[in-house]
C-alpha cells in the first residue's frame, strides 16, 4: 500500500504573500537569552505574567533578578483570562507615562496577547476597541508599537509567532475578534520547553488540541501554499508522535514537551500565512457569547467540523485537493499508511474520535449552550479560510453533534 506523502499538496504553486517572523530561539536556556535580548536596555519593562506558579516555582523571582541586574525597572501586569478591551485600555493607561521601553509577556496564550495588545496600545490615544477587527467606528491600526517580546509557557495558540491578539468581551451582546497588524508579530519569541514541564495534563490536552486544529486548518486552507503545507507537515509529525504521551505520561516528558512547543510554534506560523477554518469561526462567535476556554472549545469541535468538511468536500468533488491533504494529515497523526484518500480521511476521523474518548473533551451543553443558541450563533460564524464552503445548515450539524 502507497502512502499520500506524494499526492497531498501536488500542483500549481499559488502566489503567496508572507507575514515577517519575529527572532525565534528554541530550545532550553531561556533566562539567558532573554538576558541576552535586554542587555543593552537599562530603562522601563512592562512584565506581564499569568499564573502565580512561575513565581512560586522561582522562574520569575530569577528573570527579575537577572533584568533588573542589569539596571531595568520592572513593571509588573497579571493576566488571568482571557484579555477584554477594559484589561488592556486600563493597563495602557497605567503605564502611558512611565516610558515603558519594551513589553515581555511571560505565560500562556491569554498573556501573550494581553502584552501584544499593551505593547500596540501604549503609543495611541485612542482606545483599543477601534482598532479591532469587526467592531464599529473600526480603524485600521497604524502599526506603531512598543517592542514586544513573547515567552510561552504553554503550547497551543502560537501567539509568539502570529501578527493578531485575540481581545474578547464575553456576554450575550459579547465579541472575541482580533486585534492584527503585521507589525505586531512579535520582535522576539523565546520557546524553552522546560517552561512547559508543569502545565496540568487537562490544559495540555486543550491547549495541544488548539495546535492541531491550527495545524489541520492551515494545511486545508484554499489560502495554503508549499511553504505553510512545510510547517504544517512538519508540526503534525512531531504532534502525533508526542500528544499522547504529554497529556497521559510522564515518561520522556522532556521531549514530547518539546515536540508539542515546536508543533505550536510552527502552527502559528502557518495560520499566521494560510488562515484558520471553521473551528475557530465558532472559536470567535461561540467564544464571544459564552465563557470557553478557546483550546477547549477547539478539542470539543475539532472531529465533528472534520467529519462535516469532509462530507462536504466529497459531494463537491471526490478528488478535492483538501481531500487529499486531510488524507494524509489522517496517516500521519494515526501513524497508519492508508493507501487511498478515503482510507486516509477514515483514519483521520478514527484518530480525532480516540482522542476526543481517552480525554474526555466536554460536550458545549456543559457551558451552558443550548439548542435554542445554535442559530444565533451559526448566523454570525464565518471562515473564509475554510477548506470548503459552509453554510448554516452546516455549521449546526457541527454543533448539534458535540451539544
Ligand atoms: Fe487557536
Amino acid at each position: 500500500m502507497q502512502s499520500l506523502v506524494s499526492s497531498a499538496g501536488a500542483g500549481r504553486i499559488p502566489g503567496f504573500s508572507l507575514l515577517p517572523l519575529p527572532c525565534i530561539h528554541f530550545g532550553t536556556g531561556f533566562l539567558q537569552v532573554v538576558g541576552d535580548i535586554f542587555k543593552q536596555c537599562v530603562s522601563n519593562i512592562l512584565l506581564v505574567t499569568g499564573q502565580r506558579s512561575l513565581d512560586r516555582s522561582g522562574v520569575l523571582p530569577r528573570l527579575v533578578a537577572k533584568l533588573e541586574s542589569g539596571g531595568t525597572t520592572i513593571f509588573r501586569m497579571h493576566v488571568d483570562r482571557e484579555p477584554s478591551p477594559e484589561v488592556i485600555n486600563r493597563a495602557v493607561a497605567q503605564y502611558r507615562s512611565s516610558n515603558i521601553a519594551a513589553v515581555l509577556s511571560v505565560g500562556g496564550g491569554s498573556v501573550l496577547d494581553a502584552g501584544k495588545a499593551v505593547s500596540a496600545m501604549l503609543p495611541q490615544q485612542l482606545p483599543v476597541e477601534r482598532f479591532i477587527e469587526g467592531q464599529e467606528g473600526f480603524l485600521q491600526h497604524d502599526g506603531r508599537k512598543v517592542p514586544f517580546i513573547a515567552v510561552p509557557t504553554t503550547s497551543g495558540t502560537g501567539s509568539e509567532v502570529t501578527n493578531n491578539a485575540v481581545i474578547s468581551n464575553v456576554g450575550p451582546e459579547g465579541f472575541k475578534r482580533s486585534l492584527r497588524h503585521k507589525a505586531f508579530v512579535p520582535d522576539f519569541a523565546v520557546i524553552d520547553p522546560v517552561l512547559m514541564t508543569s502545565v496540568p495534563r487537562d490544559l495540555s490536552a486543550a491547549s495541544g488540541m488548539d495546535a492541531c486544529t491550527q495545524l489541520l486548518e492551515a494545511y486545508v486552507s484554499p489560502f495554503a501554499s508549499p511553504y505553510t503545507d512545510a510547517l504544517a507537515l512538519s508540526g503534525l509529525e512531531h504532534f502525533s508522535r508526542s500528544f499522547i504521551p504529554v497529556c497521559t505520561d510522564r515518561a520522556g516528558e522532556s521531549s514530547a514537551r518539546s515536540d508539542i512547543a515546536y508543533s505550536a510554534l510552527m502552527s502559528g506560523i502557518a495560520l499566521a500565512n494560510a488562515g484558520l477554518g471553521i473551528v475557530h469561526g465558532f472559536a470567535s462567535s461561540v467564544g464571544g457569547f459564552f465563557d470557553i476556554p478557546h483550546g477547549t472549545l477547539c478539542a470539543t469541535l475539532l472531529l465533528e467540523a472534520t467529519r462535516e468538511n469532509i462530507r462536504q468536500l466529497n459531494a463537491l468533488d471526490r478528488h478535492h485537493p483538501a481531500l487529499v491533504k486531510y488524507g494524509r494529515a489522517g496517516e500521519i497523526l494515526s501513524g497508519k499508511i492508508a493507501g487511498d484518500t478515503h482510507s486516509g480521511c477514515a483514519l483521520l476521523l478514527e484518530t480525532l474520535g480516540l482522542w476526543q474518548e481517552l480525554l474526555g473533551f466536554p460536550a458545549l451543553r456543559e457551558f451552558g449552550i443550548r439548542e435554542s443558541d445554535i442559530g444565533r450563533i451559526t448566523a454570525i460564524t464565518r471562515s473564509k479560510s475554510n477548506a470548503v464552503l459552509l453554510g448554516e445548515d452546516n455549521m449546526r450539524c457541527i454543533l448539534e453533534a458535540r451539544l
